[in-house]
């Protein structure tokens, strides 16, 4: 029989290899090495006097050359690291139900994204401050974009593709190296489409990166013109830091958090519960905090886990409520988008990433102080509408409080309030719309108590009538910008739908019967765990700390409150640098 110290060192050989994961305790412990939780474990580990573990259950993918090509292509990623969520049927969608992907890999949806960076509109960012988060405005979010960029200026080649830009609102000196394509298209497409818009009174711009982004305009992506790869988070946040000794990713998926005993009001997380990859559950231990980066999708099936959520939800799963929170889940917000094709006389060399930008005045004409009088009388009734869908769990009153801030961002901050963004298929043209802010909120649930890995998504796209009315005026906007010369000297036909199934003239009626059937979700998905009070349906402050809890912090899309003229990465980079201020601010 080997003696006490023999059978102590074989114990913990075992532990150590064959058993990969083992309970151990850290200063912070972050859920999800993605987007966002990549930014808050450089931050965080800057600091040698803290310990950061980030739990992931994907991989390091970052020699896949599927991920490092930039020829972004839904196709090209292996379910193994692209989760595919399904969502629930509804009626809008003519019971039709939609697929929510995301990255599952270190760098997480950063690394199987389209990495079209676009932050949006000014006063959307103002309008946070004005939710009630103080300190969360433009120009203090302006402030960490810049923190977090390396801007990388077009060359020659580029310019002569329509790459325009504004040195003032890059930053050059940050992790995030982000540029254009050094395979834009150097044809006569970005001509023809400059002038076709501007005729349609949608003027060229220098940036769409400062903030007032109504126009036309190239758009920037998250990638190395130079070296012609993709640019993650994995890249930018963690290559240059992941020999710090303070820093850990473990892998696994986090169940729920722990708790410690309680004192005051405010619940207190111990750490996490993860299951590792070998399926048992492990403690990873947080002296100080837990901060859930684990996507809009994941988040709220964490809180739920750990009984943090609305008590009505949380009693059919059967699980205790520990913090009542019922905003947990509710106003999740994504773009509905539509893409038709159209075919060309000649072929179209390299990408063609220009965004088209329209406000409510571009898109209604004269129309407009007659839909902005007619939906503001509406908005009370949408917004019982959503918070009956939320059963209750968010307030009539608090919604139509959210609606007025969204109706006056659009019809009198004059904000963009749909993008029109082309790909080139090589033969043709993918013209593909969205609109920026729906009044149209759907739920991310926890389905049942042990399945933390497939979230319960009720979309409701489409729900408030007066979204199908809008993405059908920039519907018709992206049909007659490919019909007005001289862009549609290019173009031979439209191949999808058909103008013989949605002609130029439609009517309302087939506009909405299109939209029914084809709509799909952006994949822009915030608002899960919205940054807001918790009378008006907020899962953080203006911290990112969960309401009710005194060491549980959210940071990623789902914080964000309100949908963004812009696509969601930037944004989520964005509000990753300051909440990341913030969190090391509290450290002392
Ligand atoms: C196909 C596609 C194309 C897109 N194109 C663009 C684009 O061109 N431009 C743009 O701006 N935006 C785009 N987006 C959206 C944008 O990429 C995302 O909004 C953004 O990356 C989300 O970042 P995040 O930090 O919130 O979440 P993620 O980056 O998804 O990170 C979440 C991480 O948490 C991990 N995780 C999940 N569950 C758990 C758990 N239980 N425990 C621990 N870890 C967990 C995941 O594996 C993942 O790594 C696109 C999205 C998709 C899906
Ligand atoms: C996807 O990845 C898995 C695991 O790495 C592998 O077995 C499978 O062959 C891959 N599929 C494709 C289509 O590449
Ligand atoms: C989604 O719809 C497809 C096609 O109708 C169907 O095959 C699939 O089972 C549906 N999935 C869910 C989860 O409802
Ligand atoms: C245009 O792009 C193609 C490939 O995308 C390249 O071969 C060609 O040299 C470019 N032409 C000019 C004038 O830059
Ligand atoms: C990307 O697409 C371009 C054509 O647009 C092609 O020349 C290039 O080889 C592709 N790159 C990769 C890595 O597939
Ligand atoms: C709005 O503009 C159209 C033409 O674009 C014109 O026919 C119509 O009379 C205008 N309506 C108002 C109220 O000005
Ligand atoms: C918004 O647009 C309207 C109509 O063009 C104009 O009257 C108003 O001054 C604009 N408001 C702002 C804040 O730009
Ligand atoms: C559209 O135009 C076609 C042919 O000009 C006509 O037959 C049709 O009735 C029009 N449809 C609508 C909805 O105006």
């Amino acid at each position: 029989m080997p003696d006490m110290n023999v059978y102590k060192s074989l114990r913990f050989l075992l532990l150590a290899g064959a058993v990969a994961v083992r309970s151990e305790t850290f200063d912070f412990v972050i859920a999800g090495a993605g987007t966002a939780g990549l930014v808050i474990a450089n931050r965080l580990s800057e600091r040698s006097d803290i310990t950061v573990a980030v739990i992931e259950p994907g991989d390091d993918v970052r020699q896949d050359p599927d991920v490092q090509n930039v020829n972004f292509s839904f196709s090209s990623f292996n379910a193994s690291i692209n989760y595919q969520y399904p969502s629930v049927t509804s009626p809008a969608l003519g019971s039709r139900n939609l697929t929510y992907r995301a990255g599952k890999a270190y760098g997480g949806t950063s690394t199987v994204n389209g990495m079209v960076y676009i932050r949006g509109d000014k006063a959307q960012y103002n309008a946070w401050e004005e939710l009630g988060n103080e300190g969360w405005n433009w120009n203090s979010v302006f402030s960490y974009y810049k923190k977090g960029e390396k801007f990388i200026a077009p060359k020659s080649a580029q310019i002569a593709g329509g790459a325009t830009y504004d040195k003032n609102v890059h930053g050059e000196s940050g992790p995030l190296t982000i540029g254009f394509p050094s395979i834009i298209s150097n044809g006569s497409f970005h001509d023809k489409a400059l002038a076709t818009w501007k005729a349609l009174g949608l003027n060229p711009i220098a940036d769409l990166n400062g903030g007032a982004p109504n126009g036309f305009v190239a758009a920037p992506q998250t990638l190395d013109p130079d070296a012609n790869v993709r640019e993650d988070s994995a890249r930018a946040y963690y290559t240059p830091v992941e020999a710090r000794p303070n820093l850990k990713i473990i892998k696994g998926t986090v169940k729920r958090i722990t708790w410690a005993n309680g004192h005051g009001g405010l619940a207190v997380a111990s750490g996490f519960e993860i299951v590792s990859p070998s399926g048992k559950l492990v403690k990873i231990g947080a002296r100080k905090e837990v901060v859930l980066s684990a996507s809009a999708y994941r988040n709220p099936l964490i809180l739920e886990s750990s009984g943090v959520g609305n008590p009505q939800i949380l009693k059919k799963l059967g699980i205790a409520t520990k913090v009542n929170l019922p905003g947990v889940g509710e106003s999740m917000q994504d773009h509905p988008i539509i893409a038709m094709t159209y075919s060309l006389k000649g072929s179209i060399s390299g990408r063609i990433p220009y965004a088209t930008m329209p406000t409510a005045q571009d898109v209604f004409g004269n129309k407009t102080a007659s839909i902005a009088a007619s939906t503001s009388a509406k908005l009370s009734e949408w917004a019982k509408a959503v918070s009956a869908s939320s059963g209750g769990a968010i307030s009539p009153s608090a919604i139509e409080k959210r609606f007025r801030i969204q109706h006056d961002l659009i019809f009198n901050k004059n904000i963009t309030i749909a993008e029109l963004f082309p790909s080139s298929t090589g033969t043709g043209v993918l013209a593909q719309f969205w609109t920026s802010m729906p009044f149209s909120w759907g739920s991310v649930h926890l389905g049942s108590k042990d399945n933390i890995n497939t979230p319960t998504i009720t979309p409701n796209l489409l729900s408030t009538d007066f979204d199908g009315e809008i993405l059908a005026a920039v519907g018709r906007l992206s049909q007659k910008g490919y019909s007005t010369p001289p862009l549609s000297d290019l173009i031979t036909d439209n191949t999808s739908p058909g103008y013989s199934k949605l002609p130029l003239n439609a009517s309302d009626e087939q506009w909405a019967t299109f939209l029914r059937e084809n709509v799909l979700n952006g994949l822009h998905v915030v608002g899960t765990c919205a940054m807001l009070p918790k009378e008006l349906g907020g899962v953080v402050d203006s911290e990112v700390r969960v309401h009710g809890t005194s060491n549980v912090r959210v940071v990623d899309a789902s914080v964000i409150p309100m949908e963004l003229s812009g696509h969601t990465m930037a944004p989520v980079y964005g509000v990753a640098e300051k909440a990341a201020a913030i969190i090391v601010a509290s450290l002392g």
